[in-house]
């Protein structure tokens, strides 16, 4: 089988941070689980180095273009190998083959008709680097940047994106593993159920110079996104090489859910209309937010890489973000946090398993693997081997499903299981009494066969650490040439096996020093505070905040219209208690309609008088404009039916 996995190419107007570091420590921990799998594999990432946002971050500091991305697209390489990270290939968009590439693809879509000229009006975010719809705006601001697109109106050539758009529609549906997790699916699919507007793929070199020159009118230079998705074409030597033929129908896509749209729409119609196959998988995570908070160089959070690897370790770091974020939803990352799994799963559970074992081995067994007598193997031993093994299963699964957190946690099932083995089988006991060699050499067997398999499964996450083990049990060489399927099985462990040394793996934090306050950190914590009240002033709100609303689950038990207004609806709801909501509702629902329903509600509003009617709470409704401009109300509601006057939080 063959793998072929990208990250996106990243922006070169911001250095590296933790949600850089994130999706490409996700692809290299995929790679890694693929070729442990047998596959031929192929992993790259790359840089961004085109468009406006690059051209102003350069005259900011007051240099070329290219010097800026020369000196960005470097802080990123000199970044993968401190994370571990061994990808195959990375490109960048300044390469000459890929600009060569971009030519060669823009004519040919040009030459079959679906490129034209035309002009446009629209709303363009320079963050995102392309036209919102209406519909994306939210208060008149981009959701994503928190700014107000430009008004921009200007003559441009544009991909005929519509043209493929029942094709994708179709895809999707018939591949229900085309975009997972299925929230992202069916976001896109929402999205296609509207016209697809053609997508805008230049801008005037009067504006922007610092882009690829359009083959076919050179007053004009490639939109971002037309030369950016083509890196994963151009990395794998499209068309000419016959790496292309082996890893394209492989291709598997990684991003953050930022940028979904782009590789979900504009990319397949891409692909489609350059005549090749459809890539393979996309999946789509969410973002690192900090401490709760939005990460943003104005808040001043930015968490580095660096930094943290400094701190806790690469191996702690990369099993940290990929045992806290569940992929596809958003996370936070907190010092606490990553500090607790150090600490508990890494330290305490991994960590004292394999020094527990390894020093039993050298105390009773003198330092290499003894023989399983199987006259001696005990319901014990066969409970570990049928959880070992199903380990394996659902570890394979999760992986190859892109569920990390799953996959992790059921291998620390087995740790914890590995753990109690030692307990209830005391191999101290059975040390004490020579008519119990045979059961002692088996519990011995069984922890070093237990502790091979798992180190296995967390090479993929942990490199380096995994090393280690492989040295500790003896087997280096063949845990670095292993291959799943066979090496995953009961009874890999040869007897006689020597030991290694076992340097300490997963020091414990103490959790006194994080809080232990220096002049410094008490500067930073004055600083922090600080940047907490302005982010109070950017509209942001706290937990705190957010714990004072009390919102709960309401059902209506009757409803009727307030006769002196349009608009109004008294409603009597459990919560748990009963009580009257007046709510202006009454022009999308009738009193009918509403009654039975779960609603959530603000419980703890101050009462007040609605047309003499008493309101002890609000109800909330989703609130938008159809194409008219005219104004809907849905009412919210929960997914499953729960007792009245639960908490929603
Ligand atoms: N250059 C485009 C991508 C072109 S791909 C053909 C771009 N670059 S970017 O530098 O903005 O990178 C966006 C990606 O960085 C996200 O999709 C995600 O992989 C990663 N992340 C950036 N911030 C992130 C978080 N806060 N959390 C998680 N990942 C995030 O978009």
């Amino acid at each position: 089988m063959t793998t072929y996995v990208t990250t996106p190419i990243y922006y070169v107007n911001a250095m590296p941070h933790l949600g850089h570091a994130y999706t490409t420590i996700v692809t290299d921990v995929y790679s890694r689980f693929k070729r442990l799998c047998g596959d031929n594999v192929r992993f790259q990432t790359g840089t961004d180095e085109h468009g406006e946002k690059i051209a102003e971050a350069a005259e900011k500091e007051g240099v070329s273009p290219r010097e800026y991305v020369d000196k960005i697209s470097r802080a990123f390489q000199d970044t993968w190998p401190l994370l571990s990270v061994s990808q195959d290939y990375t490109i960048r968009t300044t390469d000459p083959d890929h600009v060569e590439t971009v030519q060669r693809i823009l004519q040919q879509v040009y030459d079959q008709g679906d490129i034209y000229f035309s002009e446009y009006s629209g709303h363009y975010c320079k963050g995102c680097e392309r036209f919102l719809t209406e519909k994306e705006l939210v208060e008149g601001l981009c959701p994503d940047h928190q700014v107000a697109p430009q008004k921009r109106a200007e003559q441009n050539y544009f991909f005929r994106m519509s043209a493929y758009q029942q094709w994708l529609i179709d895809h999707i549906i018939a591949n229900p593993k085309y975009i997972t997790p299925e929230r992202y699916r069916n976001e896109v699919l929402s999205f296609l159920s509207e016209p697809l507007e053609d997508l805008c793929i230049s801008r005037p070199v009067s504006r922007l110079t610092w882009g690829i020159p359009l083959p076919f009118d050179e007053r004009f230079v490639t939109y971002v996104w037309f030369d950016a998705l083509i890196n994963y074409l151009t990395g794998i030597g499209y068309p000419e090489s016959p790496d292309f033929d082996t890893y394209w129908p492989a291709a598997e896509h990684v991003i953050a859910k930022d940028i979904l749209k782009p590789h979900a729409i504009y990319w397949p119609t891409m692909i489609q209309a350059i005549g090749l196959p459809p890539y393979r998988r996309l999946h789509v995570h969410g973002y690192w937010n900090v401490d709760n908070t939005k990460m943003s160089k104005s808040i001043g959070n930015v968490v580095r890489p660096r930094e943290l690897v400094d701190a806790y370790g690469v191996d702690t770091l990369r099993y940290f973000v990929l045992r806290e974020m569940s992929f596809g939803l958003d996370s936070s990352f907190s010092t606490d946090a990553i500090i607790d799994r150090q600490n508990s799963d890494l330290a305490n559970d991994l960590g004292n398993l394999f020094s527990r074992s390894l020093a039993m081995i050298r105390k009773y067994a003198g330092g290499s693997v003894p023989a399983a007598v199987p006259a001696a193997v005990t319901d014990d031993d066969r409970e570990l081997v049928t959880a070992m093994e199903a380990m394996i299963a659902s570890y394979e699964q999760q992986m190859n499903d892109f569920s990390f957190h799953k996959a992790l946690q059921a291998v620390w099932e087995v740790i914890s299981l590995m753990n109690r083995y030692i307990v209830t089988n005391a191999p101290w006991e059975l040390a004490r009494d020579e008519g119990n060699n045979e059961r002692l050499a088996t519990v011995l067997y069984s922890l070093a066969e237990g502790l091979r398999i798992i180190t296995l499964v967390v090479q993929p996450i942990m490199p380096a650490a995994a090393e280690k083990m492989a040295a500790a049990l003896g087997i280096a060489e063949r845990v670095s040439q292993a291959e799943l399927a066979k090496d995953g099985k009961w009874g890999g462990t040869k007897a006689g096996t020597e030991l290694g040394p076992l340097p300490p793996l997963f020091p414990r934090i103490d959790n006194k020093q994080k809080t232990k306050k220096t002049p410094d950190s008490r500067q930073k914590e004055t600083k922090k505070k600080k940047e907490k009240n302005a982010a109070a002033n950017e509209g942001l709100i706290s937990l705190e905040q957010v714990g004072q609303v009390e919102l709960r689950v309401a059902q209506i038990k009757a409803a009727e219209k307030i006769a002196q207004s349009e608009r109004l609806l008294k409603l009597k709801v459990l919560a748990p208690e009963e009580r009257t909501i007046v709510a202006g509702i009454a022009q999308y629902y009738t009193a009918e309609e509403v009654v039975g329903n779960q609603v959530i509600i603000v419980a703890n509003l101050k009462p007040a008088k609605l047309m003499g009617v008493l309101s002890e709470g609000m109800l909330l409704a989703a609130k938008e404009k159809d194409d008219n401009g005219k104004e809907r109300l849905v009412l919210t509601t929960v997914a499953a039916d729960v007792a009245p006057g639960s908490r929603v939080a």
